[in-house]
This record gives C-alpha cells, sequence and structure tokens, in this order.
C-alpha cells in the first residue's frame, strides 16, 4: 500500500512537469539582415569574366575644344581706300568682327605692297588665328606667305588673288573678275550694236582684278568685231585716277571716242566728270560701262549719264569670318568660295537704289 501511494505522487510531479514545459513562450524570431537580399544573392564576377580587350584599351586622347568666333583673333591687311567698293568691304569686315565679338586687327596699306607686307608680318608675329589680305597686286607674296606657314597661320585671300602655290592659303573668297570683263563686253556690245571705239580704264597695274577685267573684255570683244579698244592708260581704280586718264584720252582722241570701259565704277565717275568738262554728254555721246555697283553707279545710272554696271560684291565680312572659324577648327574649305553678282542698267536704277548697301 505504501509503495503504491508513492508511486501515485511520483506519477503526478512528472505528469505537472510535462505540462509546464509545454508552456513555454516560443523565442522571438531572429532580426532581418540589414543587407540587402540581391546584394547578397549577387555571385563575385569570375577574374576571368572582364573582356581582356577592355583591359588593353588606351584611354581615348581628349578632344581638342572647338574655338567660337570669341576666341578668334583675325590680321586684316586691308590694300586702303581707293574706291567706294573697297570702303564698303572694309566697313563690311570691321561691322562683322563686332557682331561676331571676333578680335580684329586691322592694317590700312594706302595701296602700297609693301605696306601689306610688313602688316603680315607684325600679324605673324602677334601670332594671330588667321591672316585675311587682298593682295594689292597679284605678285611678289611666297616669301612672307610661306614665314605665314611656317608659323601655322592659315592665310585667306579675300577679293583678290595672288600668284602662288595654293599650299601657300587656304582659300580665296571673291569674285569670278575674267566673267565680269566678259559681262561688261556683251552688256556693252548690247548699248552700242556692236559697233564702237572704245577707251579702258585699267585698274590698278599688276592687280588681279586689273588682269583679269582686261583679259575678260578682249576675250569676249572677239564676237564683235566692230568694236575696238583704241586707248588703254591706269587709273589706279580712283575717281581722280579715272578723271585725268580720260581727259588725257579726249586731248588725244577727242570725238572719235565713243566708248569707255572702266575696271571700276570709281573711276568711271571720274571719267563722267572729265566727259562733261570737255562739253560732250556722259552717258549719250560716250556710253559708259563699269564694273563694281556701288550707289554712286546708280546716281550716275538715275541721272542718265551711265549705261551699265557690272556688280562685284563687297560685303565679304560673313563670308570671311565663317571660313576663318572653319579653317582654324580644322574643316575642310573649297579653294575658291565666289560672291554671287548681278548686271544693272538704267531701266530700274531708281528702284533698286534703296536697296543697296553699298
Ligand atoms: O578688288 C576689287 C576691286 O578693287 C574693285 O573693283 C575696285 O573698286 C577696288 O578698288
Amino acid at each position: 500500500m505504501k509503495i503504491s501511494k508513492l508511486f501515485l505522487i511520483a506519477l503526478i510531479v512528472v505528469v505537472l512537469a510535462a505540462l509546464v514545459g509545454c508552456s513555454q513562450p516560443t523565442p522571438p524570431p531572429a532580426p532581418a539582415q540589414e543587407k540587402p537580399a540581391a546584394a547578397e544573392e549577387k555571385p563575385a564576377a569570375p577574374a576571368e569574366e572582364k573582356p581582356a580587350a577592355a583591359e588593353e584599351k588606351p584611354a581615348a586622347p581628349a578632344e581638342k575644344p572647338k574655338k567660337t568666333y570669341k576666341d578668334l583673333v583675325v590680321g586684316f591687311a586691308q590694300i586702303g581706300a581707293e574706291s567706294e567698293w573697297r570702303n564698303a568691304e572694309t566697313a563690311s569686315i570691321q561691322e562683322t568682327a563686332k557682331e561676331l565679338g571676333v578680335t580684329l586687327k586691322f592694317s590700312d596699306a594706302q595701296q602700297k605692297q609693301e605696306n601689306q607686307i610688313k602688316a603680315l608680318r607684325s600679324f605673324i608675329a602677334e601670332k594671330v588665328d588667321v591672316i585675311g589680305i587682298p593682295p594689292v597686286v597679284e605678285t611678289g607674296w611666297e616669301t612672307v606667305f610661306q614665314e605665314a606657314k611656317d608659323a601655322g597661320i592659315p592665310i585667306i585671300l579675300i577679293d583678290r588673288r595672288a600668284a602662288v602655290p595654293e599650299d601657300l592659303y587656304v582659300t580665296f573668297i571673291g569674285s569670278d573678275f575674267v566673267e565680269e570683263g566678259r559681262r561688261a563686253a556683251r552688256t556693252l556690245a548690247k548699248i552700242v550694236d556692236g559697233k564702237a571705239n572704245i577707251v579702258e580704264l585699267v585698274g590698278t597695274v599688276g592687280s588681279g582684278p586689273a588682269n583679269d577685267r582686261a583679259k575678260g573684255f578682249r576675250e569676249a570683244l572677239e564676237e564683235f568685231p566692230d568694236m575696238k579698244i583704241i586707248d588703254s592708260q591706269s587709273g589706279d581704280f580712283t575717281r581722280d585716277g579715272g578723271k585725268k586718264v580720260m581727259e588725257a584720252f579726249l586731248k588725244k582722241h577727242g570725238t572719235n571716242i565713243t566708248a569707255v570701259y572702266g575696271h571700276n565704277d570709281d573711276m568711271a565717275l571720274g571719267a563722267i566728270q572729265a566727259i562733261e568738262e570737255a562739253g560732250l554728254k556722259p552717258g549719250q555721246d560716250i556710253k559708259i560701262v563699269s564694273i563694281d555697283a556701288v550707289r554712286g553707279a546708280f546716281e550716275a545710272m538715275i541721272e542718265g549719264k551711265l549705261n551699265a554696271t557690272i556688280e562685284c560684291n563687297p560685303l565679304l565680312g560673313p563670308q570671311f569670318f565663317e571660313t576663318a572659324l572653319k579653317v582654324v577648327n580644322g574643316e575642310e574649305v573649297p579653294k575658291w568660295i565666289p560672291s554671287k553678282e548681278d548686271i544693272y542698267l538704267p531701266d530700274n536704277a531708281k528702284e533698286i537704289l534703296p536697296t543697296r548697301k553699298y
């Protein structure tokens, strides 16, 4: 009996102990780890996966920054101020430089080649980016152009060409002077009905426009056997020069002269004065054709004193600086950038005059 009592007590203790063990709270879950699962999951890239080429490729050289108009320093060696045309060109260069923010170093050679050469040398010493020049005459430029080339300064010929090898300049911006001469001859032929005794007022001796305008005129004259050049002399592209030469022609040939061919308007305007002073009527007694199409020529056509003007455009500033910027930035430019031109007669001179910019 004693034993079974003891057994019962022991059994109760065991059962109670088991019940207490089952009611114990479960431990809290482990806190979430801060590292993003994705990062944990990504296996480390094996070293050999990296492409070999990427490792060997040298770093690309930094591209040279392009220059803008504001960075550009340009030297312009102008011929002088011998004509309305030349002044219009100077204004176009200076105004365009100002508008674009280009630094312009401008020099006026007073129609002397030696002064243009000096200007070029000082631009080279100042290390300008580009040099622009209308060479007063065609020859005698190789040495100084070579000096610019050796200094790495490109030369742009503007409005007049130079007789130099093509590698000494980057481009020529301007007119076809030979074609202007042909146009002048054909226009005059219409006015005089293919018959005339012509005196020729030649531009600066040795200059591109004088050489080419003489050549083109003669070339086209071959189509008109009754049109003859009876005399030819230089008035140096100036009004005063044109007047003096015309006075001499009138003295020598008198009323035998029936037509004047002026290599530019300024000389023709000077000749008009000489003809009037000789008691003759320019535009009637003596027909006159010249080249440039400046405002003074339109005024003379309106007054009936000039019979035609062949356009030669001096407003080259925008084309010049656009080309200069391309050249310093290493862009290709054509060897000749021609300007657009027209022929004007008295018929509509009044209408056109207000639209003329030079
Ligand atoms: O080079 C262009 C010529 O030079 C123009 O026809 C003339 O007027 C200027 O002086």
